[in-house]
């Protein structure tokens, strides 16, 4: 249904705020887009969050948001809610990628599209979504391993590393652990010694890196699925008497401006880019599904890499 008037809620207030019609201000009905974020546990997400919902304002979408809290059965829950209140479409960030059949069926069913954006599901059926927007997460974990493999073409002896990996089952840590696995098995020094889930938050990042520091008296390479985990683990490096980005060289994903600071300042060692500006593609997209327009099943976000270099150069102007 189409109703009037932007508004940004939560679920609770969401039962309430469909006026069904052109009641609001302009007199003109808006297209309704029920979004389930995954949650708020990373600057990316928070970046990603603040461009859906300007987006949402600036393409005169009323945008019904919902914050899962990284709980799938909380994602499950919205959707159902999104499709009792019969919203236009429906977008979500899949926190797992597992799992998702019966509610996209049930989203089917009822008539709304449904759009993926910055995460998959491994949904076999591709028909239960229009299109998946996001980045290549696998590339990602690959640009981090072939910058190492370069790195260290001419180490001698071995290079242990140590892995923080991002939400258990979420896309983005089965795809960057991939990517960046192929990648250093280009040069047989390089060994994973450890590998362990930090839940992309820097409290996860800390806690994970000060295990691995106990249990590994040789560690070379830190590679951090996200920037909020290798700033945690930064800390934990610290505490134990060692230097970030020499004694411990740091590669992460994500590019937000904490992140591109601690490559600025020589503790991070590379970045491989993860744009959280989806808002804008995001609500273009809506508007064509909701017109019945054919959208491309993919769309890849575009990304570069961040050296120590080129983070300097980058910072002035970034903007998350
Ligand atoms: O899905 C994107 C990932 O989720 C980002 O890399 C990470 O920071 C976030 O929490």
């Amino acid at each position: 249904m189409l109703a009037a008037g932007l508004l940004v809620t939560g679920l609770g207030a969401c039962a309430n705020s469909d006026t069904g019609g052109d009641a609001g201000t302009g007199g003109e009905d808006k297209l309704v887009l029920g979004f389930s974020q995954v949650g708020a546990e990373s600057g990316w997400r928070t970046a990603n969050t603040t461009s859906v919902k300007e987006a949402a304002g600036e393409a005169g979408i009323e945008l019904k948001f919902d914050d899962a809290q990284q709980k799938q059965e909380n994602q499950i829950k919205a959707i159902r809610n999104f499709i009792q209140q019969k919203v236009d479409v429906i977008a979500f960030s899949p926190v797992v990628e597992s799992g998702w059949d019966t509610v996209l069926k049930e989203a089917k069913d009822a008539g709304i599209p449904v759009i993926l954006t910055d995460r998959a599901v491994d949904s076999a059926d591709k028909s239960l979504y229009k299109t998946f927007l996001g980045s290549d997460f696998v590339k990602e974990g690959r640009l981090a391993g072939e910058w190492l493999v370069e790195e260290t073409k001419s180490a001698t002896g071995p290079v242990n590393i140590v892995e923080l990996q991002g939400t258990t089952g979420s896309a983005p840590a089965n795809d960057r652990k991939k990517g960046f696995g192929e990648a250093i098995a280009a040069n047989p020094n390089l060994k994973i010694i450890a590998s362990q889930s930090g839940d992309f938050t820097r409290a996860g990042g800390k806690a994970v890196m000060e295990q691995f520091l106990k249990a590994n008296p040789k560690i070379d390479v830190l590679f951090a699925h996200n920037d909020d985990m290798g700033l945690g683990a930064l800390e934990a490096i610290t505490a134990a008497g060692k230097v970030p980005g020499k004694d411990i060289k740091i590669i992460t994903v994500d590019a937000v401006k904490d992140g591109m600071q601690a490559l600025a300042d020589g503790k991070f060692n590379f970045i491989a880019e993860c744009s959280p500006l989806l808002g804008p593609q995001l609500m273009d997209l809506a508007k064509k599904v909701h017109a019945g327009e054919e959208v491309p099943p993919r769309i890849e976000t575009e990304e570069t890499t961040f050296t120590q270099q080129t983070a300097k150069e980058a910072l002035p102007t970034r903007k998350y």
